[in-house]
């Protein structure tokens, strides 16, 4: 953008509302959209307009007033909350110019304003698309490399691999010399892009049969190094293939989170008897973290030893409910952004 010419800005503005905790499944009656007045920005403060907000499984858990998470809930009668990234279209800052990018954690809003401080500038250059930016890589990155120490000639095995942590976690795993990654999925077509277009070297569909069987299949020799989004019957199996030593990094429980399926039971014995490193996590994603994720992911981009696996959801911020709703049926492969820029 030309910083000289300053985008004009609306009067009013839409964002979105929780209108009740979640109890059982989310419905679009949970959201509600109002338009709120855009105003010129404090002393100190920025306005920016919003152009891509991430979808995220977490999300329905922090609709819940017993969110599981380690942060607190969405306030019922308040904007939901979440990541985005924007363009300043008003500073009353010297941090911040009219058309600089930045990322926020502002949620579901066209504009939002608030201290320059609290909008962190970024390189609209650094990524084909600002949704780059939006992505699980943090979470994957760290789990993979810090908590898994991934590394030359492990097998891996990541459960809900086509999803947004679970697409970059294999390519993370591949690029720091994994010897084989197998990925688990819900369909056949997600099974096929994760052999096709991810890298992955084997993949199954966890409906095809019990996951036990289709993991010792495709890892005779065990797995090295599990990377779990989904719990339930996955994890369980994944202790039963695991190799000694196996390091396991616990990032999420879809099946339970999306699903019905109960918390996993841990066969002690036999994790205890084969060394089994289970490590379960939590990103806040710290500065660190992601200046770790961002500098190898850029890195192998441009090496082509990557691809940035994700859906845009089109038509503005009116089809961000539906569009999480369609994320928690597994109709979406990869990161998911919506698109404010369309609406
Ligand atoms: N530990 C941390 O710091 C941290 C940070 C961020 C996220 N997380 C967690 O990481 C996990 C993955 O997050 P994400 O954003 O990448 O989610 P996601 O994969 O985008 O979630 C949607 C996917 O979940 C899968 N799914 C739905 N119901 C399922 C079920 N019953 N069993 C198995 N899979 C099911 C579907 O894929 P299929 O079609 O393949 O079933 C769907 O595409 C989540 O549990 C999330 O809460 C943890």
């Amino acid at each position: 953008m030309n910083a000289d010419v300053v985008p004009e800005i609306p009067q009013r503005a839409r964002e979105v509302r929780l209108t009740r905790y979640l109890e059982g499944d989310l419905t679009l009656d949970h959201f509600d959209i109002v338009e709120v007045e855009v105003a010129e920005p404090a002393p100190g403060e920025v306005l920016v307009r919003t152009d891509y907000l991430p979808l995220a499984a977490a999300l329905q858990d922090m609709m819940k007033s017993d969110c599981p998470l380690p942060i607190p809930p969405f306030q019922v009668g308040h904007r939901l909350g979440g990541g985005a990234i924007g363009t300043v279209v008003r500073s009353a800052s010297p941090d911040l110019a009219v058309g600089d990018m930045v990322q926020s954690m502002t949620g579901w809003a066209e504009y939002s304003s608030g201290p320059a401080h609290t909008y962190f500038k970024v390189d609209p250059k650094l990524f084909p698309s600002p949704v780059y930016y939006l992505g699980q890589g943090p979470t994957a990155y760290y789990g993979m490399a810090d908590i898994a120490r991934a590394g030359e000639g492990d097998v891996v095995f990541v459960s809900g691999a086509a999803g947004g942590v679970g697409s970059l976690a294999g390519q993370i795993a591949k690029c720091r010399g994994a010897a084989r990654v197998i990925g688990s999925a819900g369909s056949k077509e997600k099974v096929a892009y994760l052999v096709n277009e991810l890298g992955y070297d084997a993949a199954f569909n966890y409906h095809d049969g019990p996951v036990i069987d289709q993991l010792r299949e495709l890892a005779p020799e065990g797995i090295t190094v599990f990377f779990d989004n989904v719990g339930g019957e996955q994890f369980e199996a994944a202790i039963q293939v695991a190799a000694p030593h196996a390091r396991f990094a616990l990032c999420g429980a879809l099946s339970a989170q999306n699903g019905s399926q109960a918390a996993p039971r841990l066969d002690l014995m036999t994790a205890i008897t084969k060394h089994l490193e289970l490590r379960p996590f939590a990103t806040y994603h710290t500065p660190e973290q992601i200046a770790a994720w961002t500098q190898h992911f850029a890195t192998w981009l441009a090496e082509g030893r990557f691809v940035y696996p994700h859906t845009v959801v089109d038509g503005g911020l009116a089809k961000a409910p539906q569009g999480l709703l369609e994320l928690l049926k597994g109709s979406y492969r990869g990161n998911v952004a919506v698109d404010l820029t369309t609406g």
